[in-house]
């Protein structure tokens, strides 16, 4: 037999139980995520490459390194999407949603793509949870976001101790360039410690620097001057409320006067948060975000604030300590037909009951002599109960329902089974 064409490497299949525990995740999240009054918002997965180059930045290594881009077959370049902003921004100029809402809080949860090295918590497919929010620049929009991703990871299961939060600003693009002179300075004077890249980038975009991965150029970025130094008063003045509200909304957090973020929209307020639970290893951050006030208008809409965040759905379960079977739903009841005949009786009262929601599973192979095998599969599924149907049991109209926690049989008659079963359910 020819051997099948494996999965694409970095790219996983969920299967059952664990989907259950993905469905869960993505439930809490909903659910915070409609408390909080957005929409949700579907783009699709391909976008025109320029998108990324212009937003995320063409000096980034999800740009230079990670995006799968071709070209289409009408020759235009093509990406599968690294990130979601891109894509909302582009939603939201095109739809001039500016007109629309004053306000607008949409969040997304779907598959990005990046080329990366691929480990525990580092996946070429890997979906995130996002939200993004336009036309508010307000610090108190920026700490009801950070507690609402706060929220999110608790209602998860997380442990509130386990959630670290970091926050930094990164000021206006004007106090940056600032501040970008006195890097290159810096890092000119350590040239021999920097990596090609590093080297490189010192030329087109130094606060790149500061994300580096090498532990060399890490060691060399410690001693840099601190971007959060050089802002101005108004700057500081708007932090320090973001981090006040935060307080007030009961969020611990630390300043890391070192986060820069991989991406190169961001303005202002910046964050991460990692998380030591779970078996998340090196790949601890869980979700990361920040404001990019000014990328609406630079990629051609009205100017307009905004800010957002993603979180990693496989890093959060990761982190989340149940088992995925713990958040398998299980069988309600196990339907176990003797024989032929029996299939055919019991098959209209189990779709009857299926349409009112029970979960119900039903031998389609019944053999007589096999029982003591469809009973394994019942616990296997652990149902709560087995209904069994055989010749007596088609006589009287009356089916066996076994309890399969304690081992106990009654009768039931065709009509009262829905409310038996919801009774053993209860
Ligand atoms: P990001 O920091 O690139 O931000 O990604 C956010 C989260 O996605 C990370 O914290 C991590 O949990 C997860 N993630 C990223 N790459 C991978 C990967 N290769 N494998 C598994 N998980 C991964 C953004 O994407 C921004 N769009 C966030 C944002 C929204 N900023 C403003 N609005």
């Amino acid at each position: 037999m020819a051997d099948v064409p494996p999965g694409v490497k970095g790219m996983n299949d969920i299967l059952a139980p664990e989907v259950s525990k993905w469905q869960f995740l993505e439930q809490q999240a909903r659910d915070v995520l409609e408390a909080f009054a957005y929409h949700e918002l579907r783009t699709p997965v391909l976008e025109y490459t320029p998108l990324f180059v212009r937003s995320v930045g063409e000096v980034t290594d999800v740009v230079e390194k990670q995006m799968y881009t071709f070209d289409d077959r009408d020759g235009r370049s093509v990406s599968l999407r690294p990130e979601g902003t891109a894509s909302a921004v582009r939603a939201y100029v095109e739809n001039a949603q500016w007109n629309k809402e004053p306000i607008t809080r949409w969040y997304y949860i779907g598959p990005m793509f990046r080329h990366e090295r691929a480990q525990r918590g580092r996946l070429r497919q890997f979906y995130q949870v996002g939200a993004e929010v336009f036309g508010s620049g307000e610090p108190s929009m920026d700490a009801e976001m950070i507690a609402m991703l706060v929220e999110m990871l608790v209602r998860f299961g997380l442990d509130g101790s386990a959630i670290e939060v970091s926050v930094n600003s990164l000021g206006e693009p004007e106090e940056r360039e600032a501040y970008r002179n006195k890097l290159v300075e810096y890092f000119s004077g350590h040239r021999d410690k920097l990596d090609d890249d590093s080297r490189r980038r010192l030329e087109t975009n130094p606060l790149r620097i500061l994300d580096s991965k090498n532990p060399d150029v890490i060691a060399v970025a410690a001693g840099a001057p601190k971007l959060i130094d050089e802002l101005n008063e108004s700057s500081r003045a708007r932090f320090a409320r973001v981090r006040a509200l935060l307080g007030a909304l009961g969020v611990k957090h630390e300043i890391d006067p070192g986060l820069v973020r991989g991406l190169d929209y961001y303005t202002g307020t910046i964050f991460e948060i990692k998380t030591k639970a779970g078996e998340l290893g090196a790949q601890n951050t869980v979700a990361g975000g920040g404001r990019y006030d000014r990328l609406v208008s630079s990629l051609g809409g009205q100017n307009t604030p905004a800010i957002g965040f993603a979180l990693g759905i496989e890093r959060a379960l990761l982190a989340i300590p149940d088992s995925a079977e713990s958040y398998d739903p299980g069988l309600a009841v196990f339907f176990a037909p003797m024989d032929a005949a029996a299939l055919d009786f019991a098959l209209p009262i189990a779709h009857t009951l299926r349409r009112k929601g029970i979960r119900i599973e039903i031998e389609h192979n019944p053999r007589p002599g096999k029982f003591g095998k469809s009973m394994a599969r019942a616990s296997k599924l652990r149902a709560r109960a087995a209904i069994i149907i055989g010749s007596n049991e088609i006589a009287s109209g009356k089916l066996t329902v076994k309890d399969l926690a304690n081992g106990t049989q009654s009768e039931v008659a065709v009509a009262d089974l829905e409310s038996k079963i919801r009774q053993l359910l209860d």
